[in-house]
């Protein structure tokens, strides 16, 4: 890989929840002339990309993730001259735009559905998926809501059923038809004409369902606390392999625009994620790997799952890397505030294109959110198991005003110590997790070592997990201590000295050598010379 890497190789992606990052006229929801009022903050940062969460008009019933428009914006979030506006003010910062596309259902409101569930002979029956009941007269299967009870709904007017992986409200669309096939590929080029530079695709695996509609098996495995729609294997509802036509079919149209970036929202396992790279890689750029999040913290568990990712990858595939998102509790609570800063270093460090979750950067925590305020539908459906979704999207703090100067009116989800936490105070002060970051994008952005260099694991000490990236005769190494204890470690033998980079930690940077120091929960970026 030489300087003719793709922006999205080089670049960092930062992930915006558009309802929490800043609200402009007061309704407490976040929208898009507040996002680009706070595009300097991510130049600042350092960022090459935003993704935005879905921002299309929707009634909201899974917050945007149930579209009613593909080509339009949400009057919450603005209009569609606020998001022509947002994306030339972001790429005159040198900021790409990233969409989140919602393919594999609409909402329930969408006027396709509604012509669709008319009557059985409407034109648009066929672009959902429609079954009659089963010989009992309930359901045509045993398909589970990813959000709770049946995956089917339904329908007294014609006394059939439709099919929703998700909420009621999110009918899935029916991708055998070949018109729903076209009507995407018109949304792509919608947003890509108008200056898009990619998409973010939900549940890509989702899109396609068992041609004979047969039941899935129960998981013997399944664990209370899990989410119900686990009690089975979804061995016919995901991972179909039509699901690659449909991908190979958008990426020509990304193809065509060029210079653009399908990011594929997978949840599966990595010998089945990588398979959606596509033959010869001409399926997603960038399948995301949401492994840094279900894995134990540990030197050897990460140390494991960092090598059977590299070693999965097919030749010339981009790996990438993500720590957060909307969907997880976030990374201070899943594993504390000290180790927070530790997985900056990894996120950063590691081969392949990182995203970041908007708050990550300054050791956001999930929120407790009162029963009355649960937003949700996940919680609301499956109460008071820990499904609920709100504690990771509540609103950014940017200062110690009130609420956080997030919004002048009342936030729609509660704010966290904004007092303590938020970005003013953050950027005054030199050893911040919000300065870590700061001043990880920018060594990566000078080191091609760090975004384009090979990954070689170092089995420098079993405490720590220990890497080099090598890149064009530049060497860097990468330590980062998971013990209670320091631990003193020698650099490679045919190292002469390490120059500490980086450090993780607080206070003034540690000595270089050939035998370094690395404190409890610290991690060193360190120069081979
Ligand atoms: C994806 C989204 C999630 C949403 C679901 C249904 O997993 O990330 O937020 O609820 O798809 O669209
Ligand atoms: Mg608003």
């Amino acid at each position: 890989m030489t300087s003719s890497a793709e922006w999205w190789q080089r670049g960092v992606i930062y992930q915006i929840y558009p309802r929490s990052f800043q609200d402009s006229d007061g309704d407490g929801i976040g929208d898009l002339q507040g996002t680009i009022a706070r595009l300097d903050y991510l130049a600042w940062l350092g960022v090459d990309a935003i993704w935005l969460s879905p921002v299309y008009p929707s009634p909201m019933a899974d917050f945007g993730y149930d579209i009613s428009d593909y080509t339009s914006i949400d009057p919450v979030f603005g209009t569609l001259s606020d998001f022509d506006r947002l994306v030339a003010e972001a790429h005159r910062r040198g900021l790409n735009v990233i969409m989140d596309l919602v393919p594999n259902h609409t909402s329930d409101r969408h006027p396709w559905f509604l012509e669709s569930r008319t009557a059985r002979g409407s034109a648009k029956r066929d672009w959902y998926v429609w079954r009659d009941p089963g010989p009992e007269g309930g359901p045509p299967n045993n398909w589970l809501s990813e959000f709770g009870g049946s995956a089917w709904e339904h329908d007294p007017a014609s006394g059939q059923y439709y099919y929703h992986a998700f909420l009621k409200e999110q009918p899935d669309l029916n991708w055998r038809n070949p018109e729903v096939h076209a009507a995407m590929r018109q949304v792509l080029g919608f947003w890509f004409a108008r200056g898009v530079d990619g998409f973010r695709i939900d549940v890509v695996h989702q899109l396609v369902e068992d041609a004979t509609f047969r039941d899935n098996p129960p998981n013997p495995d399944f664990q209370p606390g899990e989410p119900p729609s686990h009690a089975l294997l979804r061995v016919h509802t995901i991972d179909q392999p039509e699901v690659h036509d449909i991908i190979a079919e958008w990426r020509r149209v990304a193809d065509r625009f060029g210079g653009r970036v399908l990011i594929g929202e997978i949840h599966l396992p990595i010998n089945r994620l990588v398979a959606y790279y596509g033959v010869e890689l001409g399926g997603i750029h960038l399948p995301f790997n949401f492994n840094l999040i279900g894995t134990r913290w540990s030197a050897e568990t990460l140390r494991n799952l960092v090598s059977s990712y590299e070693a999965a990858l097919p030749p010339g595939a981009w790996p990438n890397w993500v720590l957060g998102s909307h969907d997880f509790p976030r990374i201070a609570s899943r594993i504390g505030n000290r180790a927070a800063r530790l997985a900056a270093v990894l996120l950063l460090t590691l081969r392949g294109t990182p995203t970041m979750y908007y708050g990550d950067e300054l050791g956001m925590s999930d929120v407790a959110i009162p029963p009355q305020s649960v937003r949700d539908p996940f919680e609301r459906n499956v109460p008071g198991q820990g499904m609920g979704r709100d504690p990771a999207r509540t609103p950014m703090p940017w200062s110690d005003e009130t609420s956080g100067g997030f919004t002048k009116g009342m936030p729609w989800l509660p704010l966290g110590d904004y007092r303590h936490c938020n970005v003013k105070l953050q950027a005054q002060d030199p050893d911040s997790i919000l300065w870590l970051y700061r001043r990880l994008i920018a060594l990566r952005r000078t080191e091609p070592a760090l975004s384009l260099g090979s990954y070689e694991p170092l089995g420098l000490d079993p405490e720590c997990l220990a890497y080099a990236r090598r890149y064009d005769g530049r060497r860097i190494a990468v330590v980062l201590n998971f013990s209670e204890e320091p631990r003193r470690v020698a650099l490679p033998d045919d190292a002469r000295h390490g120059h500490v980079l980086l450090s993780s930690r607080e206070g003034s940077p540690p000595d270089s050598g050939r035998i370094v120091t690395v404190q409890p929960a610290e991690a060193q970026v360190l120069a081979l010379e």
